[in-house]
């Protein structure tokens, strides 16, 4: 295998456009947690906001979360990627600005006009509030996504730009001359293999979002444009389910690129991991239907379409993932830190978290429990100890003084109480889910409080230990800025080959 699948020159320091999208990421993340923490106080009945304040907290956590994730995980690709091809950091600014107004416009939408028809705002509850939010509020929480679209677009605009500037085209990128034909040893790496599925999957995905975001727009000025419910929905899930799927895609390289340089073993873009990307990138692209299995004027092939590939789309990159970081650290004398540590939980997570979604992607379970809270249950585990998860191992791997510093007590202990807190939290949410409780309800029956209160306890202990992860990467900030090996050894090496 050619030496540019890994990267081994020590890599500290990030441009300064990176750490910007870290802060923003843990600013308005422990702002949507607090958000969570208050939805779940009010289903524990510990307070009493209403039911309007906990759909438009529901509204912004979910909006919010979505999109911060999108943020982090391109931080981590466009810092990693940046080593093997030319990207633009004035499109990689663009994208935070433009985030940035599209958030200021959700805030005002939503806070100051109400708007609370969730992250998903499914045809044509926007254009029909029974006068609880204005046509002008749901155009500026409608308009702030579109814009965030247009913004994630242009960057990966510029990643495919780049990719092909540096590969000819994506077919190459992806590793297909060595999947399917003779295997010389010469494959992209991982993480430009990563960024090309995920690049594409993403074009289609906010293409499709931002037709059914501007369609919704004219609809709601003008209600004589209407629109298929059926195919709003669909336009909606699968440019969402997209997005969120790609935020773990896009995090998953710093395990590609993080533990290779802890292990000091190459992460290998053999055939099995070429056929697992290439899988997943149609996969991804048609799994969407298992969102709407209870929609009975769908056609059955095409929900039986949603099932079939939900059960195949669990496993390849997950399992490639998962088997390549076990293969990579056994006996590799790896030296556990903060960072090592959540890259490897994250994947635990993440396998943890796709399994509950295995079993609500069957028809006949998804009847009686997809509206429940088993599945907040599932996504905010592969969400919570996957993904974000990667992106505080990804902070730490930046804020670490030197090689062999060791970490602190309070860090570790926090780390524990992280995935403690998880592990309690989600469990509450299954739980209540095998129980029949419903999700997306602002009144809890007295029977279903019990759970919510075990509930908020562990999301206190969640919230608590991130705070000691964000103090400790705020604090280490200007050493995560130092010496940046600008897209050094590994882009000579890369082009070389
Ligand atoms: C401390 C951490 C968190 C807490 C306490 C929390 C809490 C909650 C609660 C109470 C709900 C509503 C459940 C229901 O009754 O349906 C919810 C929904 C949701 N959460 Fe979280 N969450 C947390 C972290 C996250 C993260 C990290 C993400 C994504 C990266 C996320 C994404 C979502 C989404 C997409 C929804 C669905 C919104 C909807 O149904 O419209 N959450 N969360």
């Amino acid at each position: 295998m050619a030496d540019y699948t890994y990267t081994p020159q020590p890599d500290r320091g990030a441009d300064a456009s990176v750490l910007a999208y870290l802060i923003t990421t843990v600013g308005v993340l422990l702002l949507m947690m607090t958000l969570g923490l208050l939805m779940r106080l009010e289903q524990a009945q510990y307070i009493s906001i209403g039911p309007q304040w906990f759909y438009e907290l529901l509204t912004l956590h979910g909006a919010g979360m979505v999109g911060i994730t999108g943020i982090a995980g391109a931080a981590i690709m466009w810092h990693f990627l940046r080593q093997y091809v030319d990207l633009s950091r004035g499109i990689f600014i663009a994208n935070l600005v433009l985030f940035l107004v599209g958030v200021g416009m959700i805030l005002v939408g939503v806070l100051f006009g109400h708007f609370h028809g969730a992250w998903t705002f499914l045809y044509p509850l926007p254009a029909k509030s029974m006068g609880l939010w204005s046509q002008g509020a749901a155009a500026l929480f409608m308009g702030g996504l579109l814009l965030i679209g247009v913004g994630f677009l242009l960057l990966y605009l510029d990643v495919a730009r780049a990719i092909t500037v540096r590969y000819g085209n994506f077919s190459r990128a992806l590793g297909w001359p060595q999947l399917f034909g003779h295997d010389d040893g010469k494959a992209p790496p991982p993480t430009v293999v990563a960024s090309a599925m995920v690049t594409i999957v993403q074009v289609t995905g906010l293409v499709i979002g931002a037709s059914i975001l501007t369609m919704m727009l004219v609809n709601l000025y003008v209600p004589a444009f209407t629109i298929d419910p059926l195919l709003a929905k669909s336009m909606i899930y699968l440019f969402g389910h997209i997005f969120i799927n790609a935020t773990i895609y896009m995090a998953a390289i710093a395990v590609y690129e993080i533990l290779p340089r802890y292990t000091q073993r190459p992460w290998k873009s053999g055939k099995v991991f070429l056929a697992s990307w290439t899988a997943s990138t149609l996969m991804v692209i048609i799994i969407f239907p298992h969102h709407l299995l209870m929609d009975f004027s769908f056609p059955t092939w095409f929900l039986v379409t949603g099932q079939v590939i939900s059960y195949l789309n669990t496993f390849p990159i997950l399992v490639v993932t998962g088997y390549g970081a076990l293969l990579i650290v056994h006996r590799s004398g790896i030296r556990w830190d903060m960072a090592s540590r959540f890259l490897f939980i994250s994947l635990f997570g993440w396998g943890a978290g796709a399994m509950p979604a295995f079993i609500d992607g069957t028809i006949s379970v998804n009847f009686v429990m997809h509206n429940t809270l088993w599945v907040p249950g599932h996504f905010h585990t592969y969400l919570l100890l996957g993904m974000v998860a990667m992106v505080f191992g990804f902070m730490y791997y930046l804020v670490k003084p030197n090689q062999n510093a060791p970490d602190h007590f309070i860090d570790r202990a926090a780390f524990w109480g992280f995935v403690t807190g998880v592990l309690g939290f989600i469990l509450t949410f299954l739980y209540s889910g095998t129980e029949s409780v419903p999700r997306r309800y602002a009144v809890h029956l007295p029977q279903w409080v019990p759970y919510d209160r075990v509930g908020v306890l562990f999301v206190i202990l969640i919230i608590a230990s991130s705070l000691v992860f964000i103090l400790r990467f705020l604090t280490g900030l200007r050493r995560a800025g130092r010496e940046y090996p600008r897209a050094s050894l590994a882009l000579a090496q890369a082009r070389q080959t």
